[in-house]
């Protein structure tokens, strides 16, 4: 029997989970989500849920993939033969589904803001004017539709094609260029005039702004940002060797995830205040205030262009992995369907997509339950569907697998101490599900 394939080297499992966890959750969601919902409190509350809730959540993720060694849905059907559990791969499926049709109308916003700042059109504004620069541009329905579609053609392309093997390599590099040039931003943020404001509002938190929105909101982020809930990381991990630590893993993909979190932050709010934006400006948050930032630099434009091709990068990392999921699921592993799938999936996604590129323009008064169509499907998604995949992953895993093959994947390739496997379980068994279930029971007003 042909030998399964597995990660040619620890690095190239990291830079793919890492790769399909940094992206907008960190970069473009965060900050605005946090503008909107109090700023210090909201960040303070995605903190705790991302350490004690979404971190332990990872590793179970991790646990299920590489000791089935299995796709999401067989990985649920192997554990617990003949019963419903494998729904919860079908669930995280169709949310993958809903997800990336509005993850890749923001990615096609960034494929507008590329060809902009290479073809020079972005340069020389006041800063006062790339607010208006970006309405303009989502309101623009040819152009959106258009950035859209070439966005998922890219991602369907990659996918179809496995030329993931290249793109493994080249974030090795890319990686650690965005890392770097988002220190660079940081640093040029931080030194505008009234740029400590923005440090408070960001890091200081007044827990008088804390609401039960508040609180689902950065559950929501949490998980969203560490690609959690719809079982992705299931399947990454199944390729994983027996030898690699799991929780060492699962350090390397948080740390860098919160990392590049507090690095988009710190680039974002001082800017804010510095040049008078208001951080609850909704979506279009970054892509006003970083070319702003960008015009007060030494060969900003040259820079800005740089940074917004690695933000393209990690964007379509992100969407490959969402669009990998499905893919995976349809053709069980048969190359032969891969291409097929690919393309229809694909394309009924950007089908999906097209009310939410419309949303800012000619649908603008078109309302779902009072928020614009983007935003209602990312409200279902990152903070109802992410939420109950994460529930059922957290009441799943520590029911049907026996405490010694956990132990046995949490304690392979490193020596851990067994007080963490304890303070795992708890966290895993008892804090994760009844937190998640008290957010949401908060919020419809039960309790
Ligand atoms: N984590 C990615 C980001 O922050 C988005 C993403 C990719 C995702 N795959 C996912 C989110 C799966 C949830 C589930 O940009």
């Amino acid at each position: 029997m042909k030998k399964r394939e597995q990660w040619t080297s620890k690095i190239g499992f990291i830079l793919a989970a890492a790769g399909s966890a940094i992206g907008l959750g960190a970069i473009w969601k965060l900050p605005y989500v946090a503008g909107t919902n109090g700023g210090g409190a909201f960040f303070l509350i995605f903190l705790l849920f991302t350490l004690l809730i979404a971190m332990p959540l990872l590793l179970a993720e991790f646990i299920l993939g590489r000791s089935t060694q299995k796709e999401a849905v067989s990985a649920y059907r192997q554990v617990s033969p003949g019963t419903k559990w494998h729904w919860i791969g079908r669930l995280g499926v169709i949310t993958s589904f809903l997800l990336l049709s509005f993850y890749s109308v923001v990615g096609g916003w960034i494929l507008i803001y590329l060809f902009r700042s290479i073809t020079g059109g972005l340069a020389s504004l006041e800063a006062d004017q790339y607010g208006p620069l970006f309405n303009n541009v989502i309101a623009n329905p040819v152009e959106a539709l258009i950035a859209h579609f070439i966005f998922m053609i890219l991602t369907i392309w990659v996918v179809q094609g496995g030329i993931q093997k290249g793109i493994e390599r080249a974030s090795k590099y890319m990686m650690p260029a965005l890392f770097i040039l988002f220190l660079i931003i940081v640093i040029r943020s931080l030194s505008l005039d009234g740029a400590w404001e923005g440090v408070t509002f960001f890091l200081q938190p007044d827990l008088s702004e804390i609401t039960s929105e508040t609180i689902l909101f950065a559950m929501g982020q949490s998980f969203f940002s560490l690609s959690l809930g719809v079982s992705i990381m299931v399947t990454y991990s199944s390729y994983l060797p027996k030898e690699e630590s799991l929780p060492r893993s699962v350090g390397s993909v948080v740390g860098l995830s919160l990392f590049i979190s507090l690095l988009a932050g710190l680039a974002i709010f001082p800017a804010v205040f510095a040049f008078g934006f208001e951080p609850s400006e909704g979506p279009g948050l970054i892509f006003a205030v970083l070319p702003a930032v960008f015009s007060q630099m030494a060969f900003g434009s040259v820079f800005f262009t740089l940074f917004i091709a690695l933000l393209l990068f990690a964007t379509l990392t992100s969407a490959f992995s969402l669009l990998e999921i499905i893919v995976a699921s349809i053709t069980k592993n048969d190359q032969e369907k891969r291409k097929k799938a690919a393309w229809s999936a694909g394309l009924l996604i950007f089908v999906m997509g097209i009310p939410s590129a419309l949303s800012f323009g000619v649908m603008n008064d078109f309302l779902i339950f009072g928020l614009p169509f983007f935003d209602a499907v990312d409200f279902l998604v990152s903070n109802i569907l992410l939420p109950i995949g994460a529930l059922l992953i957290s009441i799943f895993v520590p029911l049907k697998i026996p405490k010694d093959v956990l132990w046995k994947e949490m304690s392979q390739g490193t020596n851990i101490a067994k007080k963490w496997f304890a303070i795992w379980l708890f966290l895993i068994r008892y804090l994760a599900p009844v937190a998640i279930a008290i957010v949401f029971l908060n919020v419809i007003g039960v309790i």
